[in-house]
């Protein structure tokens, strides 16, 4: 998956052609861009707006982490005069990494179903459901820049590959809300097609805000300030690990999942090792098994057998607070009263994800396990994924809260800051007035 500069100019040669200039060599002061991301009360999903289409009109999209594709309805109201679905065996298709040629068997040609057209295989995580037949298409997107403190001018992308789908697909989407944006590895999700075209560094960050009512902030490129903190600067770094397969999102493809992995070693509950089988940690010749990231679920999702001996040594470790009734989708809940507070959240035991060596890993304090249910009950905010759940550990929205992620997909490394609040910030603080 890597690409060689060769790759590069290739494809800004063939933007060359296609949109008669390149925006990567109009633009060099495009140093990075942002999105402001919310999330929803009602789905717990993150959302964000991006511009697209001409005339422009504002999309608002539900960040999905390792998605593959930005796809929005084109079923219902999709109107612009500069949209163009890819030809087969176009360089669009390439990038989309489909090879499958369709004709509009339904209806005469339109938008979303065009004769000659390439499709992929779009994902909502939100119900769990696959399409096969999303349409490859281009279109104006509108994205935009930072310096890195502020926000800067709304940057236009003339062809920005993207996918089609029915309105069916955004079923379970936070209200509004017209499709997924996809930060996956691969080459069509937002982060790699913004890398190519504006030639910055395969990087972005996510730091998504606890809060429903002011924005975290995605970058992408370089130049991450949080307001005179620079969280970059302090990052703990472990290498992200390709899952051979789609890990049931697109397993059928026979291609690397476009998800992001890590390679979770053991899990300690106070600093103590809670015994897992090391099977489930792995990823095994069909994809099975491991540790992903992933924005598709408001909770961690844990195999039962580690969710039991996970809350089992929280539960130990924390024999002085006072258990309550469960509250679902959580089995483990407490009086607040009898929980004491700190910087970082409840005071509770830490949960510490240990990475590529013992003394590598992602702690994760209360403010990222407790989830406050009501006045007076936190619960342990993580969920019982089953007996044979495809990916054996899945950190889910709470626990990346006020957390900075740097994805490196040119080094395939992930550099987290663990909880901000450490930092004396959180990811609400990025500067969104914009210079005058
Ligand atoms: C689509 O239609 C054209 C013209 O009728 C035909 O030549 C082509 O083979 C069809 N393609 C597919 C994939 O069915
Ligand atoms: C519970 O025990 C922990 C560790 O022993 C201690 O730090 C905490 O203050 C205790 N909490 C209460 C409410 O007694
Ligand atoms: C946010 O940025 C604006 C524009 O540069 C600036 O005037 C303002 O002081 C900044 N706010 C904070 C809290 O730094």
């Amino acid at each position: 998956m890597a690409f060689t500069s060769y790759h590069f100019i290739l494809f800004c040669a063939l933007l060359l052609s296609i949109s008669s200039y390149c925006i990567g060599q109009n633009s060099p002061q495009t140093k990075a861009l942002i999105l402001a991301v919310k999330k929803d009360s009602t789905t717990l999903q993150y959302i964000t707006q991006i511009g697209q289409r001409t005339p422009l009109v504002p999309i608002k999209l539900t960040i999905h982490l390792g998605g593959q594709t930005l796809w929005v309805d084109c079923e219902n109201g999709y109107v612009s005069s500069t949209y163009r679905p890819a030809l087969c065996g176009s360089t669009q298709c390439t990038i989309a990494k489909v090879n499958t040629c369709g004709n509009c068997s339904t209806s005469a040609p339109k938008i979303s179903c065009n004769n000659n057209a390439c499709y992929n295989t779009p994902e909502n995580p939100f119900i769990k459901t696959l399409y096969s037949g999303g349409e490859i298409n281009e279109d104006v997107l509108s994205i935009q820049s930072t310096d890195g403190s502020n926000p800067g001018k709304f940057v236009k992308i003339p062809s920005f590959i993207f996918t089609c789908v029915p309105t069916f697909l955004t079923e379970g989407l936070a209200s509004g809300v017209k499709g997924t944006v996809g930060l996956g590895r691969n080459r069509i999700a937002l982060p790699s097609q913004l890398a190519e075209i504006f030639s910055f560094p395969r990087k972005f960050a996510v730091c998504l805000s606890s809060s429903t009512q002011s924005s975290g902030v995605i970058f992408f490129g370089d130049g991450m300030m949080l307001p005179k903190i620079d969280v970059s600067k302090d990052l703990i770094f472990t290498p992200l690990i390709t899952n051979p397969f789609g890990t049931g999102s697109v397993p059928f493809l026979n291609e690397p999942s476009s998800e992001y992995f890590i390679g979770v070693k053991s899990i300690r509950v106070n600093g103590k090792t809670v015994t897992i089988n090391k099977k489930l940690l792995g990823i095994d010749k069909r994809g099975d098994g491991g540790t992903k990231i992933s924005t598709g679920t408001p909770y961690s999702i844990l195999e039962t057998s580690i969710y039991d001996v996970v809350t089992k040594a929280f539960i130990d470790e924390l024999s002085n607070a006072t258990r309550v009734a469960a509250v679902p989708p959580f089995e483990t809940c407490f009086s607040s009263k009898s929980v004491g507070s700190t910087r970082v959240g409840p005071a509770v035991p830490t949960i510490d994800l240990v990475l590529q060596t013992t003394r590598v890993y992602w702690r994760i304090f209360g403010s990222n396990s407790m989830v406050k249910v009501s006045q007076d009950v936190i619960c342990l905010g993580f969920v019982n994924g089953g007996i044979k759940p495809t990916t054996s550990i899945v950190i889910g929205g709470y626990q990346l809260e006020d957390n900075l992620l740097q994805f490196d997909l040119a080094k395939s490394t992930l550099g987290f800051s663990s909880s901000l609040l450490f930092h004396q910030t959180t990811c609400a603080n990025f500067n969104f007035t914009t210079k005058a």
